[in-house]
């Protein structure tokens, strides 16, 4: 039976995807650094040749239609591969909300196009797996591979993929995700990616993320923890420079999540130490070593509009797995 299911992590980045030098092929300006999330994932069932068209459901109701668009482009990529035009049934399911500044689309093209390539019987390469789960959601290519990952930019379809810098083993880091928000945000990822260009501060932004990725990846391997915060909060303060700073300006903080900042920046003089990076929404990752997560997770939660606070550890990457949701 044509019928596979598939679940992938989310990921945060340390060092971000903001801005394209290729639209249509989700071609990053710049390299990124990420690790998977163990708690927030997408599962995917994709089933061929069992409905007239392509049906897809999004945690339980039918997709709107952009979402159905972009699905059915992302199955027809592998219908194409595979030489068939077989219609899909689809049903995915995230286990948190979407649309807060948790990489939704990471997780739910990596899931889509592992189960679906599966499905039709291709047995890609994860470096194969990742540039196709990126022409669905750029992000998405980084939940592929295991760990802590390295998305290469690349100048072409062929040479721009993510693959494992460590094992999720390398390192014992948490993110405690701080949600402060379930309202949807106004401007997705995809279109803040266009928007980069009217920024004065983006090319600033490009001159030193070299040296930034050099740094950090050095950080990481050494697992010199407070060297990698210092690198990470002035990446994710710069990204939002950018979006505050564009036309028009992007502004995703909330006032909760800026106190959070603040309480992590005051623990941190006290010798509690934890570093905050954010995504193009109000969540706040908080990064720290495992021997703090309980203290810090505890402290967060009594910080005054904290809604939820969620304990990620690194995890392994896109998987299928035998469950299935239909
Ligand atoms: C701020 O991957 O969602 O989370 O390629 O258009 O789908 P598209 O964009 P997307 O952008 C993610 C942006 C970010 C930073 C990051 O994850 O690196």
């Amino acid at each position: 039976m044509m019928k596979k299911t598939a679940i992938a992590p989310a990921n945060i980045a340390f060092i971000k995807y903001w801005g394209k030098r290729d639209v249509r092929l989700n071609l990053p300006t710049n390299g990124s650094i990420s690790m998977n999330l163990s708690a927030f994932h997408t599962i995917t069932t994709v089933a061929f040749n069992q409905t007239k068209s392509d049906q897809i459901f999004l945690n339980g109701i039918p997709a709107g239609k952009q979402e159905a668009l972009r699905i059915s482009a992302q199955l027809d990529r592998i219908r194409s591969l595979a030489q068939v035009s077989f219609p899909a049934r689809i049903s995915s399911k995230n286990n948190f909300p979407t649309g807060v500044g948790i990489a939704s689309s990471a997780s739910g093209f990596a899931a889509l196009t592992l189960a679906a390539s599966r499905a039709l019987g291709l047995r890609l390469s994860k470096r194969k797996l990742s540039i196709l789960a990126r022409r669905g959601s750029g992000s998405a290519c980084r939940s592929i591979p295991d760990g802590f990952v390295e998305w290469i930019p690349g100048t072409s379809d062929e040479n721009s993929y993510a693959r494992s810098l460590y094992p999720a083993s390398h390192w014992d880091l948490h993110d405690l995700v701080v949600l402060v928000s379930r309202r949807s945000k106004k401007v997705g990822s995809s279109e803040g990616h266009s928007l980069v260009l009217t920024s004065p501060f983006f090319e600033a932004r490009l001159r030193e993320i070299a040296g930034r990725l050099r740094r950090l990846k050095q950080a990481l391997g050494r697992k010199d923890f407070r060297i990698f915060g210092e690198i990470i909060e002035e990446e994710a303060l710069n990204m939002h420079a950018v979006m505050m700073t564009s036309k028009p300006a992007l502004f995703y903080l909330e006032p909760v999540s800026l106190a959070v900042m603040h309480k992590v920046v005051a623990w941190r003089e006290e010798g509690l130490e934890s570093y905050f990076t954010l995504d193009a929404g109000p969540t706040v990752h908080i990064i720290c070593q495992g021997k703090d997560s309980k203290k810090l997770a505890q402290q967060l939660k009594a910080v005054s509009g904290v809604m939820e606070l969620v304990d990620n550890e690194a995890v392994v990457g896109a998987r299928v797995i035998e469950e299935n949701l239909f």
